[in-house]
């Protein structure tokens, strides 16, 4: 299978790369700094691609260099992270919604006919955090003009990741199979572009309680990649995962078509 793993070159994708090559797969790494992704490549001797998702023009650049393969098994939308402060991308999108949300949805659009002729697996890196940190999600506010904190906005970010899944089901669940995955709490270099205090918390404290490795993190992910799993749900350890906001499908189409807003002028 070729299976194109974004975030690969850190943490869970990097560790989920190396899983999924062991078991025999071409794995394609995508990653924003060369040099770390490179080293990933090499370990592997896989190919490698570049793109920084707070440039939407990088992420269009990716889609046409990924169009290149002849099929593409499974997209693992895994690029995430949280920053510290309400930062505008050049793109005019606030950078936690566009890095966590915005540029998967661009990324798996300009791939569909690709994924769809591959009849692919498309799985999200949701995360805890969406039922955790994200009470406040308006729907009317995805750039969070009202200045939420950066937990809440990430846990928005992820909660986005779940709605975004399902309507992606809804679409196109008769040509490709998309699912959520939750990786529970994980000692990766998370949070490293966050606040000093919650980076400072994170690495120091809280990373050590109650955590799994990234290698443990990446199995889930891996028995998504093997195993079946139901459509438009979220996986934890094996088990579905129930995220705690009740939608009819209205807020997860209405997300939908707002990101399609966001992205239309990098669509033909
Ligand atoms: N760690 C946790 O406890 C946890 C829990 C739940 C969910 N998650 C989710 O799991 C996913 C992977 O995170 P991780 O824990 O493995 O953290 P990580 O070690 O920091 O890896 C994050 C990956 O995303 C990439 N990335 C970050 N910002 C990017 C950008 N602007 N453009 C392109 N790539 C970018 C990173 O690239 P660089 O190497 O260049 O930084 C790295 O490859 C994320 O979606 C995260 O939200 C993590």
């Amino acid at each position: 299978m070729n299976i194109v793993i974004t975030g690969a070159s850190d943490g869970i994708g990097a560790s989920a790369a190396r899983q999924l090559k062991a078991l025999g797969h071409n794995v394609i790494l995508v990653g924003r700094n060369r040099e770390k992704t490179a080293r990933i490549a090499k370990e592997l001797d896989a190919p490698y691609h570049l793109a920084d998702y707070a440039r939407l023009s990088d992420v269009a650049r990716l889609a046409e260099e990924l169009n290149g393969y002849e099929r593409i098994d499974v997209l693992a939308n895994n690029v995430g992270g949280m920053l510290s402060d309400r930062i505008l991308t050049e793109d005019g999108n606030e950078q936690t919604f566009q890095v966590n949300v915005l540029g998967a949805f661009l990324l798996t659009n300009l791939l569909m006919d690709k994924l769809s002729s591959s009849r692919a697996k498309v799985i999200q890196t949701s995360s805890i955090a969406a039922n955790l940190f994200s009470k406040e999600f308006d729907i009317d506010d995805l750039q969070n003009e009202r200045g939420i904190s950066p937990i809440h906005t990430y846990g928005n970010t992820k909660l986005c990741n779940v709605l975004f899944t399902r309507e992606l089901n809804r679409r196109y669940g008769d040509k490709i199979s998309a699912v959520a995955f939750e990786p529970g709490i994980v000692r990766s270099n998370f949070a490293s572009e966050s606040s000093p205090f919650f980076k400072i918390a994170y690495h120091s404290f809280l990373k050590y309680l109650f955590t799994i490795s990234p290698e443990r993190s990446a199995k889930r992910l891996v028995r998504l990649v093997t195993e079946p799993f139901e459509c438009g749900e979220v996986y934890g350890n094996g088990k579905k995962y129930k995220i705690r906001l009740q939608d009819d499908g209205s807020l997860a189409a209405s997300l939908w078509e707002r990101c399609e807003r966001l992205t239309e002028r990098f669509v033909k």
